[in-house]
């Protein structure tokens, strides 16, 4: 198959759509990731998503809405959802809930309930409407890779497989959205995002909600998961990774001599004596976690041309969105940690 370039003019967000509404896969922009989109209401259409990414089925696809009052026709809502929504909605959010009969199970993984997300990117949000329909859209990468950040990504994985790919830049965010399951009186962060932990603390008291326990610890294979999604190993490039903690100046003497071993070393962009060196990136600023949140996909990318046996990181601090730079990192190292 040849996969169509299409831009974001509106002539070419209504060839998207009509490639969707005719059961078709096009990759499209998000704020967070590129998405992988097709008909959420069409079983066929989940299923040649499960095939291009090489995806296991029973891991469910979050479906996409142009405005968040359409949650409610494929969802089941209730007081705290309505107040998510009025907060975060458009926005790097997904809610867990309990789906309604409209939504076919090969969307969700054979699963009752269904993760619903209305982004806030103006294409994405465009071509949803254009559909008509809800668009179920997983991360448009090879399942394992680490998430597209940037169309070129989409194509590495994508081309040959997928219908088309609206290219529109770089993911402002550049880590999947944050999903909150709503299934149980108290809510529980199932993967951390741009929308933290502490904002949800604000909101539901420091008690009222729960961060996963699987977010920065490995669990094991047997255990039972709330997002299926959790248990495949994730985000990985080629090289294995380890992530180094511990004293500052200490970790950085512990990578000056990995690094002059010829391994892979990902670290910030005050590490100059590192950065001088081969084979080492920056994901960032050390104190700054959003820079890191838009470059970790593409660093993890990176590495793989650099063809390097093993990369060692630093580890981000775990406030705000470096939650969910740690948790990124920390699977793509498939919890691979070393304290010096
Ligand atoms: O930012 C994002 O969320 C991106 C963009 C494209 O919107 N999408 C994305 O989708 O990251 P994906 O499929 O790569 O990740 C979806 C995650 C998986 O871990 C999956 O297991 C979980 O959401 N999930 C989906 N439906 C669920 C459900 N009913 N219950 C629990 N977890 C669910
Ligand atoms: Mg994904």
């Amino acid at each position: 198959m040849q996969t169509l370039r299409l831009t974001t003019s509106e002539q070419d967000l209504s060839v998207a759509a009509d490639i969707i509404r005719r059961g078709g896969l096009v990759a499209f922009p998000t704020e967070t990731v590129y998405g992988l989109g097709g008909n959420a209401l069409d079983s066929d259409a989940s299923h040649k998503i499960y095939s291009a990414k090489g995806r296991p089925s029973d891991n469910p696809l979050i479906i996409h809405v142009a405005h968040p009052d359409d949650i409610e026709k494929y969802a089941v809502t209730d007081d705290r959802a309505r107040l998510l929504s009025a907060i975060f909605m458009p926005g790097p959010l997904t809610l867990v809930l309990k789906k309604r009969d409209i939504v076919p199970y090969a969307t969700t993984g054979g699963l009752d309930s269904v993760a619903v997300r209305c982004p806030s990117h103006p294409t994405a949000r465009r071509l949803i409407e254009l559909t008509g329909l809800p668009i179920a859209a997983p991360s448009a990468n090879t399942s394992g890779k680490p998430s597209p950040t940037s169309a070129r990504h989409v194509l590495e994985d994508m081309d040959g497989l997928i219908d088309a790919v609206i290219a529109d830049g770089d993911c402002e965010i550049g880590l999947e959205s944050s999903i909150v399951s709503l299934l149980e009186d108290k809510p529980v962060l199932l993967r951390p995002g741009a929308v933290t932990l502490e904002q949800l603390k604000d909101i539901f008291g420091v008690d009222g909600v729960s961060a996963d326990e699987s977010l920065l610890r490995k669990i094991s294979q047997d255990a039972p998961v709330l997002a299926p999604g959790m248990k495949y190993r994730h985000y990985a490039p080629k090289a294995p990774v380890t992530v180094v903690k511990g004293d500052y100046e200490k970790v950085g003497e512990y990578l000056l001599a990995r690094q002059s071993e010829g391994y892979g070393i990902l670290c910030f962009d005050g590490d100059k004596k590192l950065l001088t060196g081969r084979n080492a990136l920056s994901m960032g600023k050390a104190e700054d976690a959003s820079s890191q949140a838009k470059l970790l996909f593409t660093c993890l990318r990176s590495f793989d041309a650099l063809n390097v046996d093993r990369i060692y990181s630093r580890a981000p601090s775990p406030d705000g969105i470096g939650l969910a730079v740690l948790n990124r990192l920390l699977k793509a190292s498939g919890f691979d940690v070393l304290e010096v």
